[in-house]
């Protein structure tokens, strides 16, 4: 091959490039087009090649680690804290702590879309894949139809931060524009971008390309959600329409309650920096994060950082010793959020071994079966143990989450799971409201529909359902 007429790029960033052992990403330069150029060039000047060793280094360390080195608690000492319990005590004062909150517009969301639902095996964002048993609705039809719910109910609106990345931004955008914001006011909504991290080789040594112009990157985990927030200016743009504290959720899980009167209720009245919502965690091989503490600190482990022996030990009466399920729904004070992001120390970085498709060394671009490769996130839940004041709340798994993971045939959290439990959430809601649905029809809930208290506005107790029906719809 040519050498490469390297010569055109800046001295410096061929150092780095030395430096860093990395020229292989130089490989087809004599071949690529202008606009190839172009594009890796940007690629390579925006890398952070001192944060590259940094990601080697982590890289290789791992390799020789256990399950839980990746855990920086005492595990043997670490329990599961004490929760308020959605409905339990202290709950009607909490729910009217929620309220007032709510219709004073204390309260903005952020909704992290930035992952690049390759489990699922989705093209575009995952907010954009429909869920609606009925409908048809997308995840995002129905997480914005739940803020124009609470606008309509409160009479303020849900300032929207969207985290989008790389991989989701541009269909995000373009999906907001088709459907007019899911009928909230543009002015309400703003869409910011994480960054991207590069994905290593198996040897934690080499960058990848993923196309002969191309790096291989991956967005960097939604815990790139503050610093990306701070970047975009959102943290001031939450505060300039009144908001004090912000809510973040996942884009994939439709039964979701962020804004519950009671959950944020719970918030406020602890003058909790970081509150969060759970649910009981039954079997050890159930894929959630769990909420624990140790030494006056709270904090998540991580599902695959949890050694399985700790996962399946259990109390004297019964429970999981950690039980408390992260459902990654989070309530933090925008205080809080602004001494965190001014902390010079950035969150941690967690590996994961993952499949990532490259160009191999004869230039074929491999999709590879097996993980090849390791990528590099920071999670939003590593904010917790930096929190003074944390909240737990533990809510009913079967009202507030049905996530949607796996692709059809998966044994838990595919689409038919997810309709199921719409469909069996929107049952017991009617119920709740006095309306009986007869056996075998299908119910579904219009997006905007928060609790039996819309339903009862719009069908009167006694009401007998005969037929698959939108409620609200
Ligand atoms: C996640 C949680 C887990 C929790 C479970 C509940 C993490 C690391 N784990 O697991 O503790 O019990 O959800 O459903 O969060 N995302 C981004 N940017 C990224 C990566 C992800 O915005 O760079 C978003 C995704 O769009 C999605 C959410 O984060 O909304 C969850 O990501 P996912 O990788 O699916 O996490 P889980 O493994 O399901």
């Amino acid at each position: 091959m040519e050498p490469p007429p390297v010569h055109d790029l800046p001295p410096t960033l061929l150092e780095a490039i030395h430096a860093a052992g990395q020229e292989h990403v130089l490989r087809y330069w004599p071949m690529l087009s202008r606009l190839e150029r172009a594009h890796l060039l940007d690629q390579l000047m925006t890398l952070d090649w001192r944060g590259l060793g940094e990601l080697r280094r982590l890289a290789s360390a791992a390799r020789s680690a256990s399950a839980a080195a990746g855990v920086p608690f005492d595990l043997d000492s670490a329990s599961t804290p004490p929760c308020h319990r959605l409905g339990g005590a202290g709950g009607a004062e909490a729910a009217a702590a929620g309220r007032e909150a709510l219709a004073g517009g204390l309260f903005g969301a952020v909704i992290v879309a930035g992952g690049q639902g390759s489990r699922l095996g989705c093209h575009g964002p995952k907010g954009a894949v429909e869920i609606g048993p009925l409908s048809g609705d997308s995840l995002f039809d129905v997480l914005l139809g739940k803020l124009r719910g609470i606008r309509r109910r409160y009479g303020r609106p849900v300032p929207l931060a969207i985290m989008t990345s790389s991989s989701t931004e541009a269909d995000t955008r373009a999906w907001l524009a088709d459907h007019d914001h899911g009928g909230l006011a543009p002015g309400d909504v703003m869409v910011f971008r994480q960054r991207d991290l590069p994905a290593l080789d198996d040897h934690g040594a080499s960058l990848l390309l993923d196309a002969p112009g191309t790096i291989a990157m991956a967005p960097d985990g939604h815990g790139g959600m503050l610093p990306a927030l701070v970047d975009a200016g959102g943290l001031d743009w939450f505060a300039e329409r009144g908001v004090r504290h912000v809510v973040s959720f996942q884009v994939d899980n439709p039964l979701t309650m962020p804004l519950h009167p009671e959950f944020i209720g719970h918030h406020l009245i602890h003058d909790a920096e970081f509150s969060t919502q759970v649910i009981r965690k039954q079997q050890p091989g159930e894929r959630v994060g769990v909420v624990a503490t140790s030494g006056g600190r709270y904090f998540v482990i991580e599902y695959s950082d949890l050694p399985s022996a700790l996962a399946a030990e259990r109390e004297s009466d019964g429970r999981l010793r950690f039980h408390a399920g992260s459902i990654a729904v989070h309530a933090f004070a925008l205080d809080f959020l602004r001494r965190a992001a001014a902390s010079p120390v950035p969150l941690p970085l967690h590996l994961a071994h993952k499949a990532v498709p490259h160009l191999d060394s004869a230039g074929d671009r491999v999709v590879p079966r097996e993980p090849n490769a390791i990528k590099f996130e920071r999670f939003i839940f590593d904010l917790m143990p930096l929190a003074e004041r944390v909240c737990v709340v533990e809510i009913d798994a079967a009202d507030g989450f049905a996530p949607l993971k796996n692709p059809p045939g998966a044994a838990a959290d595919t689409l038919a799971h997810v309709h199921a439990a719409m469909e069996a959430h929107a049952r017991r809601l009617l119920a709740r409201a006095g309306i009986d649905v007869a056996a075998g029809v299908r119910v579904e809930l219009a997006p905007s529909i928060l609790d039996e208290q819309d339903v009862a506005a719009i069908l009167p107790a006694g009401t007998r359902i005969g037929r698959d029906t939108i409620i609200g719809g």
